[in-house]
C-alpha cells in the first residue's frame, strides 16, 4: 500500500519473448511487493546484441505484457544491466527479479547495480515451466511422430508425463490457480461472455481476440478444452501445453474473469444456463465439427446468441511452432 500517499512503483525487466505463465507469476509476485508495477522491455536490437535474436517482435512482446493483469506500465527500449537512472527515470523504487542469475554477453551480472545500491529484491522463479522447455516440446513435434496421427504417440511415452504435452515438470496446485484467480463473481445485470478454445501457447493472436470478446459483455468466461479433446480435433502432438498450464496462462490475461476447466467442445443448453451466458463467440480460425459433422455452436446459432469475431490477428500456434523451427534452424 501506498507510503505517505505516494505508490511504491516496482521495476521488472527482460526480453519476455515468449511469454508464459512464468513470467506472468513473477510479475505477479512484483505487484504484491508495492503498488505498480512498470515493466521494462529489451528491444530487439538489444537483445541480438546480448542473445542472438529474439522469437517474437518487440511489438508482440509488449503487447503480450501489457496483457498481463498485474501489470500496470510498459516501457520499451529497458537497458540489458539494469541501471539507478532508468528506475529513477521511471519513478521505481526498486527493481524485482527472479532468482536466477542473468549476464550480459561480457558475464557482467545484470542486476549488480541496482543490488548495490540496495534497490533490487527477489522472487522465486516458478519452477518447471521455461522457454526452453516449451521450445524443446515444440522440437518434438518435427520428429517422427509430427503430424502422423494418434498412433505414434506411444513412441514418446517413456518421456512424457503426459502423452500430449511432453516433459511437462510444472506442477499444478490449487493453491496456484487462487493466486492468478481475480475470485470475482458476475454482478447481477452482468452480460456475460464465453468463449471457448485450446489457448494452447497463449499468444498475441489470443489476446486480440479476448480483447473483443470483452468488450462484447461485462463478465467473460473462457472455456478451455481437455487436453484429449484438443488433441483429437488438432492431431499430432498437440496440445504443446497442457490443460494447468493453458488454465494458468489464460487466467494471466487482464480480460478473462473466469475459466471453465475442461469445458466440453460442445455449447450445451446446460453451459448455458449454468453460466447464465448471454453472448457466445468464435474468432475466424476455422471451427471444427464433433465427430465430423455436429457444430459445436448449433445450439447458441439456434438461439441467436453467436457472434463471430475478426482479432484482426494471424497468429495461431502452428504459426508459433513454425517460426521457432525456422528460428532454430537459422541460429
Ligand atoms: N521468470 C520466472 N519464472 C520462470 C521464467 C522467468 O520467474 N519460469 C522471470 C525471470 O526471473 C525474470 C522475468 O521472468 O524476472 C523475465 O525475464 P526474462 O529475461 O524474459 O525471462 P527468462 O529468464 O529468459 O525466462 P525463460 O528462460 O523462460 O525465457
Ligand atoms: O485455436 P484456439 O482454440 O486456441 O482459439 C481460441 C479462440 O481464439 C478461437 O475463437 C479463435 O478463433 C480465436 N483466435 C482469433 N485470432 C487468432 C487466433 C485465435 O480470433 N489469431
Amino acid at each position: 500500500s501506498p507510503i505517505n500517499g505516494k505508490d511504491v512503483r516496482v521495476w521488472c525487466d527482460g526480453c519476455y519473448d515468449m511469454v508464459h505463465f512464468g513470467h506472468a507469476n513473477s510479475l505477479r509476485q512484483a505487484k504484491a511487493l508495492g503498488d505498480k508495477v512498470i515493466v521494462g522491455i529489451h528491444t530487439d536490437a538489444e537483445i541480438t546484441k546480448h542473445k542472438g535474436p529474439p522469437v517474437f517482435t518487440e511489438e508482440e512482446r509488449v503487447k503480450m505484457v501489457k496483457g498481463i493483469k498485474w501489470v500496470d506500465e510498459v516501457v520499451l527500449g529497458a537497458p540489458y544491466v539494469t541501471t539507478l537512472e532508468v528506475l529513477d527515470q521511471n519513478n521505481c523504487d526498486f527493481c524485482v527479479h527472479g532468482d536466477d542469475i542473468t549476464m550480459t554477453a561480457e558475464g557482467v551480472d545484470t542486476y549488480h547495480l541496482v543490488k548495490s545500491a540496495n534497490r533490487y529484491k527477489e522472487v522465486r522463479r516458478t519452477a518447471g515451466v521455461s522457454t526452453t522447455d516449451l521450445v524443446g516440446r515444440m522440437l518434438l513435434l518435427t520428429r517422427n511422430h509430427f503430424r502422423q496421427g494418434s498412433a505414434e504417440y506411444d513412441i514418446e511415452k517413456e518421456a512424457a508425463k503426459s502423452p500430449w504435452t511432453g516433459c511437462s515438470q510444472f506442477l499444478p496446485t490449487t493453491q496456484k490457480i487462487i493466486q492468478f484467480s481475480d475470485g470475482k463473481s458476475p454482478n447481477a445485470g452482468d452480460k456475460i461472455v464465453y468463449v471457448a478454445g485450446a489457448f494452447d501457447l497463449f499468444h498475441v493472436g489470443h489476446l486480440d481476440f479476448l480483447e473483443k470478446a470483452s468488450k462484447l459483455g461485462d463478465y467473460l468466461i473462457v472455456g478451455l478444452h481437455t487436453d484429449p479433446v484438443v488433441n483429437s480435433y488438432k492431431g499430432s502432438n498437440y496440445p504443446i501445453m497442457n490443460l494447468h498450464e493453458r488454465v494458468l496462462s489464460v487466467l494471466a490475461c487482464k480480460f478473462v474473469n473466469e475459466v471453465v476447466i475442461g469445458a466440453p467442445y460442445c455449447v450445451t443448453e446446460e453451459l448455458l444456463e449454468h453460466f447464465k451466458i448471454d453472448v457466445v463467440c468464435h474468432g475466424r480460425t476455422p471451427i471444427a465439427m464433433e465427430d465430423g459433422k455436429i457444430d459445436p455452436y448449433a445450439v447458441p446459432k439456434t438461439k441467436a446468441i453467436f457472434e463471430l469475431i475478426d482479432s484482426g490477428n494471424e497468429m495461431t500456434t502452428e504459426r508459433i511452432v513454425e517460426r521457432i523451427i525456422s528460428h532454430r534452424l537459422e541460429y
